[in-house]
């Protein structure tokens, strides 16, 4: 199986096969069928391009979009709050993109991730494909609270929810997660928050805490430095819940 790199050259950046042969206003570039990350390839014009892997923030820019798809720092919030690590079972849903799913992945766990749209769960396992972690995720096409009573025999380390009906899988969470699992929900809007909370209490779920996601970029020039007035940088709500 051939495994595409990224092709790097100042502000450009290309997704290739290995094999393939690529057009560009700098000229055709041969990209040779066992070409390695770090290697330069140059055009028939003599311009140089540098081969890189796909790193995690790269598969967020390069994979199909289907569901809007989680921000890299928002993940990065959701390893760091649930501590996924090697070894861990993830129970996903919604797949969308699958970036969150592949993040999980690259951080070491195993993941089952459900995607009710059956197009969108075969253009997640072909991004899982690109992102190298096809082996590591399970994808399931299907809707998650359908298959809630046989997923209860699975036991999960992490629970990690990104759609409109999580209040519904939240109610569940403490037969599908193990002792001291974590439940993280992404939620879009105050008003479907509430809901998370309200059924993660209800649940008996520990620690309940919601954090807006929210970064402010900063400005450097030579005037001085502050924070950007680019507009805010508000992305979500990130709810986290403990089984104990
Ligand atoms: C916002 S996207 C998820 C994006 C994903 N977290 C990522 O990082 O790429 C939400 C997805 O959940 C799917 N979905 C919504 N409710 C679902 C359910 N009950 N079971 C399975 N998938 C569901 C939708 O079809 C949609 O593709």
């Amino acid at each position: 199986m051939t495994v595409p790199v990224l092709l790097v050259r100042e502000d450009r950046e290309y997704l290739v096969e290995p094999g393939e042969e690529f057009g560009t206003d700098l000229g055709v570039l041969e990209v040779p069928e066992d070409v390695e990350p770090g290697a330069t390839l140059e055009t028939h014009l003599g311009t140089a391009f540098r081969v890189r892997r796909l790193r995690g923030p790269d598969l967020f820019h390069h994979f199909e979009r289907t569901g809007a798809p989680m921000v890299p720092r928002d993940i990065g919030l959701v390893i760091g709050e649930t501590g996924v690590s090697v070894g861990d079972r993830v129970l996903d849903a919604g797949t969308g993109t699958g970036v969150l799913a592949a993040l999980l992945a690259r951080a070491g766990a195993r993941v089952v991730t459900y995607e009710r749209d059956p197009e969108f769960a075969e253009v997640a396992r072909e991004n899982m494909v690109l992102g190298g972690v096809e082996e590591q995720v399970d994808v399931r096409a299907g809707d998650v609270t359908a298959d809630l009573e046989s997923l209860r025999e699975e036991f999960f380390d992490v629970l990690t929810l990104d759609t409109g009906d999580a209040p519904d899988v939240v109610t569940a969470a403490p037969d599908l997660l193990v002792d001291g699992g974590f439940l993280a929900v992404y939620s879009p809007f105050v008003e479907s928050t509430r809901d998370v909370v309200a059924a993660a209490r209800e649940a008996g779920l520990s620690s309940v805490r919601t954090r807006e996601t929210i970064q402010r970029e900063m400005d450097f020039d030579e005037r001085g430095s502050r924070p950007s007035t680019a507009p805010v940088g508000h992305t979500g709500y990130l709810t986290i819940a403990r089984n104990e």
